[in-house]
This record gives C-alpha cells, structure tokens and sequence, in this order.
C-alpha cells in the first residue's frame, strides 16, 4: 500500500518548459544519418529526414543545444557556413572521425525553425579564442552593418538568427576534453569570453560550465557569478558494477538530486556573497542512462529499466524547479537517443515514451506531493531509502487538470497506490501507462514492446485507489472540478 497525498496550495514554484530540452551533436549518426540525410526519399528539400522530425515534434522539445558536447571543444564555427561545396573536410579529434561541415549554424538555425524550438548555441571555449566566441554571437545576432552580420546576410539570412542561449564551452574540467582546463584557467577564460559575448549583444544568456564537483563550481562561480545567467550540471548514469542492475540505476536520479541540490546552496551563497543581483539557475544540459556503449557512435538500445529511470529523472528535474531551468536530452536521435533511424525508417526507443508523457502531460506548477510507501537502500550510491514509488504531481490552472506522474520501480510488487487530494474534487480521470514485459524489454524496428496506452479511469474522486502493475511509469490525468 502507498499513499499520495496533494494539496494544491502547497506549490514548490512553476516548472520552466525549458526542462523538456533536447541536444544534438556532431557525433555517430546524430545529424549526419539522423536529423540531416540530403538525398534520402525521406529527407524534405533543406535534406532534413521528415519522419525523425516528426517524432522530434512529438517530444516538443522548447531548446535545442548544439553542436556539442566534445565535438564543440575542436569545432571552428567558420568552417560550417557559406556555400556547402567550398566547405572544409577536416579531421574530427574529439570522437576520432571526419567532419564534413555540411551541417553548420545556418542548417542549425532551419532545423530549429522547422521544430519550433529556441537554439542553444555551445561556444568552443577548448581551442577556440574569445574573438571567435564573439565574432559567433556577432554573426548570428547582429543586425547589420558590422563584418560578420554581413557575412550571414552574403549566406542568404539577413535577418539576425537572435540566438538567446549560449553555453561557454563543454566540460572543460575533463582531460578528455580538447583543451581541457583546471578551474582557474578555465574560469578566467570563460569571464573574459562572457563580456566580449555580451558586449556583441546584452540580450543573450550564458551558460557556465560547472563541473559536477563542488570545488570546481565554486571556483569558476567565484570568479563569473556576476557575467553569466545559469551554471551547467551533466548526468549520465547506469548499474552500480555487483549490485541489481534494475534497482541500481533507477536509484541514480535520486544521487544526482542530492548534489543538484549543494549546488543550489552553493549558487545562493555566492550570489550572497558577491552581491549578484540577477538569478543564476542550472542547466542540466546533459542527462540520460548511458552505459553499454563507448564507441564513437554511442547507439545504446534502451530497456524498460531505463525508461522508468528516465522518468524518475523527469519527475525529479520538475520537483527541483526553483533551482532547474534548462534540461537537455543527451541526445536526440541515434547517439543514447530516443528516436533510431536507419536509412529506410525510425523506431522510437523505450525513453521515448516517458519524454513524451512528461511535456504533453503536465501542468506547469509543481506541487509538494506527500509520498508514503516501502523504500529500498542504496547505500552503494549514496541513498539510505529509495522509494518504491516516485511521485511528482503537477497542476494545470488553466485546464484545471491535476497530473501525477508515478512510477512503480518495483521488479515483483504490485502498489495500490492510495490518492487523496486535501482539497477540490475530481469529475473524470485517465491514465497513460508505459510499461512492458519485464526490466529487459527493448524495442526495435516493427516491435514496440514497450509503449504508451491510455485508459480511462472508472472510479475517482477525491479519494481513490489506482493499482499500478510492477515495472510501470503512468501518469494519472485528473479533470478537477
Ligand atoms: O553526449 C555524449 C558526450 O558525453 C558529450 O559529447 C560530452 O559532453 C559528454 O561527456
């Protein structure tokens, strides 16, 4: 038996859409063979594949970051616009691989229109220079007159891309990183990179680099607080080596909040103590379960267990809102990707489903929903109890719609699960289930094993009792009345 309790004047704060954002990277089949594979039937005129970015569609994601990752830290962004024909081949050192150039900042800047969606534009903060930081800004934000706004105009865009969002390098801190940094170097180039960016154009936003680590978060805040708008946070995870590979990675989203939340703290006290005004929030602008694969194509096939942990991850980016503002998908298509593609087709991966659920069924203000039920340890990760059940409940004001997004991490246990609201009344309800047979169940092309389907629900009210199948994400949609 668990117990759900809402009351729907106890908010946490309203969750950003910016959580539900996706990333793309030059890397294995992500653009190249993913979203862009001119000459392809089913590729559209500008060779964007129309059946990738139909499902993309379906995750509305709000940003998209772009064009790395590692990728970033050795790209010249001067390489990838003009006339396709005179773009340069070159060598690719971060994934060992060659770049065509084909795909640059302008085929970017189509494909986020064709998704409706808001770019976010990673700087190479590893070999590049501040003047090519800034001349990046200048080329896509500048109005007119200047050298390189002239140039994206002679490319056929004149107007400005007004690209809001800027990263200032990718994890810098790590030696696998093309120019890797300790966090004085990094932090002294990344401020000095921050004013020439924005003094290209006040309106945009930075992004700093964070590293995981509370030593290097705080250095590099200590020294940029004041120039930037948000600091990143990057979370992969996967089984702990000897323990239950199920119960062991659905139990990592729980050990990546408890340091999200030391680098909450972390930014108010040096906000405090610098006397920095404007808010600085987390992007979390790299996230997934990533663990089978380490080749340079990254083609990880998702189970059901990580489906339910990607869930998890969602409910507990949304209950963290305060503090969280951007969130980008690791990564979009192909590499540890919920959308696959293969030259004749796509097939939507377990993740999928819970990405879909989370943006299409969700209000915007997080409720502080009271979850009673068994816990497991996880001692080995850092986390005495793991609840059984994760629970997130959101409100739509607007539609008047309460969701509870829950999911039944149990591999054997049924829960009747028990939901009470405090207040209000409910007329109608459904659900929208994603499980399948077992923590191992995969998809593929032609067999969806683990899907989504929608039911309604036959006896709610303020009080009922929703049973939840082991192994299952649902997210309970109630029409209040
Ligand atoms: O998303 C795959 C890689 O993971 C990215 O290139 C890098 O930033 C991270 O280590």
């Amino acid at each position: 038996m668990a117990v759900v309790k809402v009351d729907l004047d106890r908010r946490l704060g309203v969750v950003d859409r910016k959580v539900y954002g996706m990333f793309i990277e030059h890397l294995g089949r992500c653009i190249y063979g993913g979203i862009y594979e001119p000459g392809s039937p089913l590729s559209d005129a500008n060779g964007f594949r129309e059946d990738v970015l139909e499902a993309a569609k379906g995750l509305q994601p709000p940003i998209l970051r772009w064009p790395g990752g590692n990728f970033v830290s050795g790209y010249h962004w001067l390489d990838g616009v003009g006339p396709k024909e005179k773009r340069p081949i070159r060598p690719e050192l971060a994934w060992n691989t060659v770049e065509t150039n084909q795909f640059g900042t302008n085929e970017f800047m189509q494909y986020c229109r064709a998704l409706d969606t808001e770019p976010y534009i990673c700087a190479n903060l590893g070999s590049g220079t501040m003047d090519e930081a800034a001349a990046w800004v200048e080329y896509c934000n500048g109005e007119a007159g200047t050298s390189y706004a002239a140039l994206r105009a002679e490319h056929g865009f004149t107007h400005p891309h007004r690209v809001t969002y800027w990263g200032l390098g990718n994890e810098v801190y790590g030696d696998w990183q093309i120019g890797h940094k300790n966090a004085k170097d990094y932090a002294k180039l990344a401020r000095q990179c921050a004013k020439v960016m924005k003094a290209m154009d006040s309106r945009i936003r930075l992004v700093l680099c964070g590293g995981q680590e509370l030593d290097w978060d705080r250095e590099v805040l200590g020294e940029c607080a004041d120039v930037v708008d948000y600091i990143s946070y990057h979370c992969y995870w996967g089984p702990t080596p000897g323990q239950d590979p199920h119960y062991s990675t659905v139990a990592q989203p729980y050990r990546s909040e408890q340091y999200l939340g030391f680098l909450w703290e972390l930014i108010e006290q040096v906000r405090r103590d610098r006397g920095v005004r404007h808010p600085i929030r987390i992007a979390v602008d790299e996230w997934n379960a990533w663990y089978r694969v380490h080749d340079n194509k990254l083609e990880e096939r998702y189970d059901l267990t990580d489906a339910l942990s990607v869930a998890v991850y969602l409910n507990m980016m949304r209950r963290n809102c305060e503090a969280i503002e951007i969130a980008n998908l690791a990564q979009m298509v192909n590499v540890i990707a919920p959308i696959f593609t293969s030259p004749e087709g796509i097939f939507l991966q377990t993740i999928y489903h819970p990405l879909r659920l989370a943006v299409e069924k969700s209000g915007s203000v997080a409720l502080d929903a009271h979850v009673g039920c068994a816990t497991y340890s996880a001692e080995y990760a850092g986390i005495a109890a793991v609840p059984y059940l994760d629970a997130l409940a959101t409100l739509d004001e607007g539609a008047g719609k309460l969701f509870l997004s829950l999911v039944n991490l149990s591999k054997d246990e049924r829960q009747e699960v028990e939901i009470v609201l405090q207040d209000g009344e409910v007329s109608s309800g459904v659900a929208h289930v994603v499980t399948g047979e077992g923590p191992e169940a995969v998809n593929d092309f032609g067999k969806e094993r683990v899907t989504c389907r929608t039911h309604v629900l036959e006896a709610v009210g303020a009080r009922f009792t929703y049973r939840m199948p082991p192994l299952t994400h649902v997210v309970v949609e109630l029409q209040l009345t």
